[in-house]
């Protein structure tokens, strides 16, 4: 991919706090990590990288409605397991929410569904909605006090297909953030197509891995450098650090 860039990047210069907001490490909740092994495999990995803040945003779907139960527990032994594994990275939790009129109502009754401050929810990109119909529910909840943040647009084909509906969306206050995976050109040639060209328009929030096993990291690394070459070291710095730090307790 590199022939696309002329040569590789240099490495990304990891800033402090890079804040991870998008990642379902909570052990045995949705596809994410399915054990507490793996999930600390996870850990370990956006240790590595240099990550110093998770947000886990187990799914909020039909399929995937783990309880507050079932979270706290998950959380709980995942967080035990890092401070006996003497672990400094920092993990809060959010949620990823389905776009369904009843998914959004029980985000505006239920601090727990936002991200860590309350004050923000990522809501996963629908597909087949007209801007009206997706601006109205976004509206519900800014109504409600909270900032809605698009995750991963790019993979969605209606926006694919009508890029236009993003700025749109933008227009009434919604963040979007982009998937490390659209960058690098593993969800295809029209999702990353789309992903660069929200990029050069300067139309992107945040990047995140949306990570689902450890090896997610090193591809939002990668994803890093390529944007900190292609857009520079302080929109990379903004997306993965100054941005995301605002959702944090
Ligand atoms: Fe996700």
């Amino acid at each position: 991919m590199w022939r696309l860039f002329g040569r590789a990047p240099a490495p990304f210069a990891a800033p402090t706090p890079w804040v991870d907001m998008h990642t379902h490490v909570l052990p045995g909740v949705d596809d994410g990590a399915a054990t507490l092994a793996h999930a600390l495999a996870m850990l370990h990995a956006a240790q590595a990288v240099g990550i110093t803040h998770i947000i886990a945003t187990a799914h909020y779907t039909e399929r995937y409605a783990a309880d507050a139960g079932c979270l706290d527990a998950a959380y709980a032994s995942l967080c035990a397991q890092c401070a006996a594994d003497g672990m400094t990275i920092a993990v809060t939790r959010g949620r990823e929410v389905n776009f369904t009129d009843t998914h959004l109502a029980a985000v505006r009754s239920d601090a727990r569904l936002c991200m860590p401050n309350g004050k923000f929810a990522l809501i996963e990109a629908p597909e087949g909605l007209n801007a009206g119909a997706m601006i109205e529910g976004f509206f519900e909840l800014s109504m409600a006090g909270i900032q809605p943040i698009l995750a991963h647009p790019e993979r969605s084909w209606t926006f694919q297909q009508q890029p236009a509906m993003l700025d749109k969306v933008r227009q009434h206050g919604v963040l979007l953030q982009v998937d490390a995976k659209s960058i690098m050109g593993n969800h295809g040639g029209a999702a990353k197509r789309l992903a660069l060209d929200l990029l050069a328009r300067d139309a992107v929030d945040m990047l995140s891995s949306d990570a689902h096993c450890p090896e997610d990291f090193t591809i939002l690394q990668r994803a890093c450098g390529v944007v900190q070459a292609r857009y520079g070291a302080a929109l990379a710095a903004q997306l993965v650090s100054g941005t995301p730090a605002r959702l944090l307790p």
